[in-house]
């Protein structure tokens, strides 16, 4: 029996204690930080998720067997490469190949380097040459910081104005601090997006089903950019032309590439895919589990998670099969009003209980905390509340009824979450 740390405090880690709570060969999870959904199944913690000796030395005090890491901070930090010298096993990327995450500016000369299809870009390290390209190229545009912004570091421009606002913004004001020190300008592309999530030992790559994101807070789209508002899998916008195409052109040429460069990937790969006209181009890389992608596809899986974590680690996952569930999953982010800038906190949560007798559904926390024996806000994305239905019409209808029984003091929630999918029938 194995003892488990999961490291992270969202809504990802609370589907990934969930999912890992069902296990047969695990005695105890262990969660750092956690948050109040997830203290309910299993004991947290209070070590911060980038306080990496703090980890480490934990891990082996208590003889932890294997430790997951959530969020990208820690990975890009070295916390799989700390982890490994003192010969503790950790599942996920070494600081080396986390940088396909961690700079936007090495993600993008791997993938031009590399062949795989993505936004035509130029960098600029000076905030006046990038508003003089603006100027000379004109709008729509993306303007995107470097480095780490917890999604928050990218501005899609319709306007010469909002271009310059957003140069202005992350290289003049520094909003990311040095994560904007550099920043790539894209080529604005039209289409859907798509999520391929897979697992990868370096060699073999084991992909999860598509799913799709919801980054903007808005509906339809509009408004800036979240960590993620909602998400549900499968992805009817990847036909098994657009699945192989991505495979083929995108995942397989970047697990060798990164071979070829000497920073072999293990653990999760997440390509963000933009489908235009039937054909993915990459958007970006992400090095861990998506938030909230990770909850309805956690509901999906049927296999044990562990055996395959494990795989990836002791380089065997070409022996490792994994069963879905056929029926679509479907995830509503709750969030505090004024996310993705300021909101308040502490607001009292109802509806929880009510919601937990219900089948098929999940309400994964996020940010929540305990206050005089209350569930109360603790964050902007607050809860994740996810549920399976025989189609993707009866997963939204589940996954709204849920919804509808909670309440706090401001929350907000986007009513559209699934519809494109629902385009596609
Ligand atoms: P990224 O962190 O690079 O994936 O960007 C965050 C989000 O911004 C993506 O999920 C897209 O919704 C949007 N986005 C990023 N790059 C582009 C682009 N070149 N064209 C259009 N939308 C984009
Ligand atoms: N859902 C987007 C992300 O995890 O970055």
């Amino acid at each position: 029996m194995k003892k488990i740390l999961v490291v992270g405090s969202g809504g990802r880690e609370h589907a990934l204690v969930w999912k890992l709570s069902s296990s047969q060969h695990i005695s105890k999870i262990y969660c750092a930080s956690g948050n109040a959904g997830i203290a309910h199944l299993t004991e947290c913690i209070s070590i911060n998720p980038d306080d990496i000796t703090g980890l480490a030395k934990f891990a082996e005090k208590e003889s932890i067997d294997l430790t997951i890491v959530g969020p990208e901070i820690p990975l890009t930090m070295g916390i799989v490469d700390s982890f490994r010298q003192r010969g503790l096993p950790i599942f996920g990327p070494d600081s080396q190949a986390a940088e396909l995450e961690g700079s936007k500016v090495f993600a993008k000369e791997f993938m031009k380097k590399y062949n795989i299809p993505t936004a035509d870009y130029q960098i600029f390290f000076s905030p006046d040459k990038a508003k003089k390209y603006v100027l000379d190229h004109g709008a729509p545009l993306t303007i995107k910081a470097d480095g780490l912004a917890a999604g928050k570091g990218v501005f899609l421009a319709m306007t010469e104005k909002s271009a310059l606002d957003a140069i202005e913004t992350i290289m003049v004001k520094k909003a990311f601090g040095n994560a904007g020190k550099r920043i790539v300008i894209e080529e604005f592309l039209r289409g859907e997006e798509a999520s391929l999530i897979v697992f990868t030992d370096g060699k073999t790559i084991l992909p999860m089903p598509f799913s799709q994101d919801h980054k903007a807070v808005y509906e339809g789209d509009k408004g800036p950019n979240t960590g993620g508002m909602g998400a549900y899998s499968p992805a009817p916008v990847a036909t098994p032309a657009v699945r192989e195409k991505a495979m083929e052109r995108i995942m397989m040429p970047a697990i060798k590439g990164m071979a070829a460069e000497g920073r072999t990937y293990k653990g999760i790969l997440y390509a963000g895919l933009m489908i235009v006209d039937g054909e993915p181009r990459l958007l970006e890389f992400n090095v861990r589990f998506g938030d909230p992608e990770t909850q309805p596809l956690l509901m999906r899986m049927k296999s044990d998670m562990l055996p395959v974590l494990e795989s990836v680690i002791e380089n065997n996952l070409q022996e490792v099969e994994f069963e879905w569930d056929p029926r679509p999953a479907v995830c509503v982010v709750m969030a505090s009003s004024g996310y993705p800038g300021s909101y308040e906190k502490g607001k009292v949560i109802s509806g929880l209980k009510e919601v937990e007798q219900m089948e098929n559904t999940q309400v994964f926390h996020a940010g929540t905390a305990f206050k005089n024996g209350q569930v109360v806000t603790n964050g902007g994305r607050v809860l994740g509340v996810t549920a399976l239905g025989e189609t993707i019409q009866k997963a939204i209808d589940q996954t709204y009824e849920a919804v509808s029984k909670i309440d706090w003091e401001g929350v907000y929630y986007r009513r559209d979450i699934g519809n494109k999918a629902l385009g596609h029938n």
